[in-house]
Formats: structure tokens, C-alpha cells, sequence
């Protein structure tokens, strides 16, 4: 795949776009998420990286084909870049003795309370260097864009010291340059408690929320703040609803917008402080409850479910039906991590959302684009078919959303255009 930076940003026509899903501007809420409009035998232009026209093919109008590279579809279905809003990229090293162990029927739980689980890939993470952090997680990366995922959240949150973590925060920025999708950083300090603060969880909390680290994630290097948003794993076995909230709101004081890892591995109340706190986003949400939901559409907050962790871990998914009739936003994204979820293929999410959350096709597509993009905060930039958002766009095989869905397995993705930039062109020729 080209890198996006050695090519020009010239005006493009795309022309002989099968259908075009005009998907609106996130959030979407429940029945928004359907009923989309879809222009058949489509034209979309772009303008400095950005849409500035779409229709009918038949309607282009004469000024508007001046001056511009025709590109054509080929009469693929055109949808909005992909975005994963949720992902523990990056990582080191791998736990594929515990997918093995968890098949014969050891839990996620039991396995973290034997000592394996995050706190394998903490030893990982800590002993690699900052360059293979960034080699091992290239590839990754590519493999996702080439999948039509224009955009990838990724969080810290194996490092569990301060180094460590500005570590993996700092492998984020390198990759950003390295490659055209665009990173959303997240600071996930408090995903798990290290060895060393066995017995002492709140000492943890403290330190891992402490003014200084913050600080130095806002400021982060060259200018750029290391991190855009503070999670936390608020559940059993990981941090109660009092410690998240202490350090949540240490994280609001100091600029972050907030996301939690919720109602995942049992129902503590963490989606109830998703929604006192205004968060973003609340991730997960298998086990949440009528108040949960309440307080998450109170709060404005956006609910993320990952239904490749459920597929993985065997356990029941997220009622996302539920979550969309109950006026919510939903957006779905596959948790990529080294543990619950080895799943790096938000298509392969998508077809678990389809196929056993039975979300339509275009609900499916709204929760990976316009939703997700709310969930990074950039729903007015990206995520949407619409004038004057970034042309990240995605040129499908098939010639309609529905027959794309239908392939399930495969990603039957032509090209992809990042801020206007054709990175890759139909694998076949
Ligand atoms: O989102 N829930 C917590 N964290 C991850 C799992 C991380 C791991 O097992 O390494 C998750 O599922
Ligand atoms: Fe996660």
C-alpha cells in the first residue's frame, strides 16, 4: 500500500460508485441508525481532502468535472472510512496459551487470578523497547487499513507505570507518522493492578492519576498531547466504582474526556458513572442494567460494544437491540488486544454484529462510522457522507452494502481514501 504522504491531494471525481450509503453525521440515535439514503449509479467529488459534492451520476454538474482526476468505482458500493474506536494496540507478545486453555474451559477470570492474563503482557510490554512496540504493531495497523479502517482508537494501558505507559503512548505518536490511519490516542493507566501494588489499589489509583503523569500526557511531546482521552477497566476483578471515579475526574480536571470500560465481566454500576460523568463513551456493556442505560442516555454517552470479545471469551454479547431501542447510540469496534479479544478485523466484528447481535447491515455500518467517530469526538470531521467532512472512504467489491454484509468473512474491500488520498487500488489489479 502507497503511503499516503507521497501522494498529491488533487481534485478527484469518483464516478461509477454503485451505491453510495449516504450516512449522516454522528451520533445516531436508535432508529436513526436505519433507513439511510442510498444513491444508486453515484458521483462523490473531492476537494482538498474533503467532500464537496455527491449525487446522482447523471447530475454532475459541468464546473464541478473541470480540472479533476477521474477515478471510478467500478461500480462498488462507496461507504465512509471504517473507524475501530476501541483498541489495545499497541502490544507486545502474545497469549495464545490462554485462547488454548480457555477452550478447555478455564474462564477469563480464573485465568487472571493465577497470574496470567493483562499482567502477562504488562512483563511484555514493559520489556520491549520503545522500536518493537512500533514493529510489532506496524503491521497491525496496515492489515486493519487494508480492511477500509481509516481511523483506530488505541490505548495504553499494559504498561501500569509511568513509563511504561508514556511508553506506549509514545509508540502511538511514531505509528501515527508511520502509517496514513489516523490514531486517536486513549491513557488506560488503570486497566489492571501490577505486581508490585498488590493489596494496595488505591496507592495505585493515586500515582497512576497523579498531576504530574496527567500533565505530561496533556503537554506530550512536540506539542502534541500524548493522549486524547483517560480510561479505565471499571469492573470485578479489576477497579470499583469509587476508585474509577476518583481517577476519572482527576483525568476531567485536567482537560481529558473520559471513556470506561464497563459492565463487562459483571454489573458493579460502572455505566451509572459513565453517565454521572458525562464520558464519552462507555465500552462493553454485557452485563448492563436498566438504570445503566438510563444514565448513559442521560449523560449523552455513546455505548461501544465489542462483540469479538464475547465471540472470543464465550460469553453472552451486549444486548445492542436493547441499547439502539432505547434511543442510544451504538457503535461497535473489536477490542484488538492479546487477551479476550485477538480479533484485529473490525469486519470480522461487523459480521458477529450482524449475524448474532442481529443488527442490520446499515446499523452495523453506522456503529463502525458515524457512532464511532462520536465515540472519538471527531463525528464533525470524519465518519459521515456528507459536504465538507474529510473524504475517508471505503470503494466495496460488491455493489450494494447489503451483498458486502452478506460476504461474511471476507472483506471484499477495493480501495481505500484517506483525506482524499487513494491509498490502495483493487488488490486484483
Ligand atoms: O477490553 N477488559 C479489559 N481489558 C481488555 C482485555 C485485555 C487483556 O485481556 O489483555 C478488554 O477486554
Ligand atoms: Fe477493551
Amino acid at each position: 500500500m502507497p503511503d499516503a504522504r507521497e501522494l498529491s491531494n488533487e481534485p478527484i471525481i469518483l464516478t461509477d460508485i454503485g451505491e453510495l450509503v449516504v450516512v449522516p453525521p454522528g451520533p445516531l440515535r436508535g432508529a436513526r441508525m436505519r433507513g439511510l439514503q442510498r444513491i444508486r449509479g453515484a458521483a462523490l467529488r473531492i476537494d482538498a481532502g474533503r467532500i464537496s459534492w455527491f449525487g446522482p451520476h447523471s447530475e454532475i454538474p459541468a464546473a464541478n468535472s473541470a480540472k479533476a482526476r477521474r477515478v471510478s468505482a467500478g461500480g462498488g458500493c462507496v461507504i465512509p472510512g471504517l473507524i475501530d474506536c476501541h483498541t489495545h494496540i499497541p502490544f507486545a507478545g502474545n497469549r495464545a496459551d490462554e485462547f488454548v486453555r480457555r477452550i478447555a474451559g478455564e474462564s477469563y477470570l480464573s485465568i487472571m487470578q493465577s497470574g496470567g492474563g493483562i499482567r502477562v503482557t504488562t512483563r511484555a510490554v514493559r520489556a520491549a523497547s520503545l522500536q518493537t512496540l512500533i514493529d510489532e504493531n506496524l503491521p497491525r495497523l496496515r492489515r486493519m487499513l487494508a480492511e477500509g479502517v481509516t481511523t483506530i482508537e488505541c490505548k495504553s494501558g499494559y504498561g501500569l507505570d509511568a513509563d511504561s505507559e508514556l511508553k506506549q503512548l509514545r509508540a502511538v505518536a511514531a505509528l501515527s507518522r508511520l502509517q496514513p490511519a489516523e490514531l486517536v490516542p486513549t491513557y488506560l493507566g488503570a486497566h489492571a493492578l501490577p505486581a508490585e501494588y498488590d493489596g494496595r489499589s488505591d496507592e495505585f489509583i493515586d500515582a497512576l492519576s497523579s498531576e504530574a503523569l496527567l500533565a505530561e500526557l496533556r503537554a506530550g511531546d512536540d506539542g502534541r498531547p500524548l493522549a486524547r482521552f483517560v480510561d479505565v477497566f471499571c469492573d470485578h476483578g479489576a477497579f470499583g466504582v469509587e476508585q474509577s471515579r476518583r481517577y476519572l475526574q482527576r483525568a476531567k480536571s485536567a482537560g481529558f474526556k473520559l471513556k470506561l470500560h464497563a459492565d463487562e465481566l459483571a454489573q458493579i454500576g460502572a455505566s451509572r458513572l459513565a453517565g454521572e460523568l458525562s464520558a464519552v463513551s462507555a465500552d462493553h456493556l454485557e452485563h448492563i442494567d436498566d438504570a445503566g442505560i438510563d444514565a448513559l442516555r442521560r449523560g449523552g454517552v455513546v455505548a461501544v460494544v465489542l462483540p469479538g470479545t464475547s465471540f472470543c471469551l464465550g460469553i453472552p454479547h451486549a444486548d445492542a437491540r436493547r441499547l439502539i431501542d432505547a434511543d442510544l447510540p451504538v457503535a461497535v469496534a473489536t477490542d484488538a488486544n492479546p487477551g479476550s479479544c485477538p480479533i484485529e478485523s473490525l469486519r470480522m466484528a461487523m459480521d458477529v454484529a450482524c449475524c448474532q447481535l442481529r443488527l442490520t447491515p446499515e446499523e452495523v455500518l453506522c456503529a463502525t462510522t458515524a457512532n464511532a467517530a462520536a465515540a472519538v469526538c471527531e463525528a464533525h470531521r470524519i465518519g459521515a457522507i456528507t459536504v465538507g467532512h474529510d473524504a475517508d472512504l471505503v470503494i466495496l467489491e460488491t455493489p450494494s452494502l447489503d451483498e458486502w454484509a452478506y460476504s461474511v468473512g471476507r472483506p471484499r474491500v477495493r480501495s481505500v481514501f484517506k483525506r482524499g488520498t487513494l491509498l490502495a487500488i483493487d488488490r486484483n489489479g
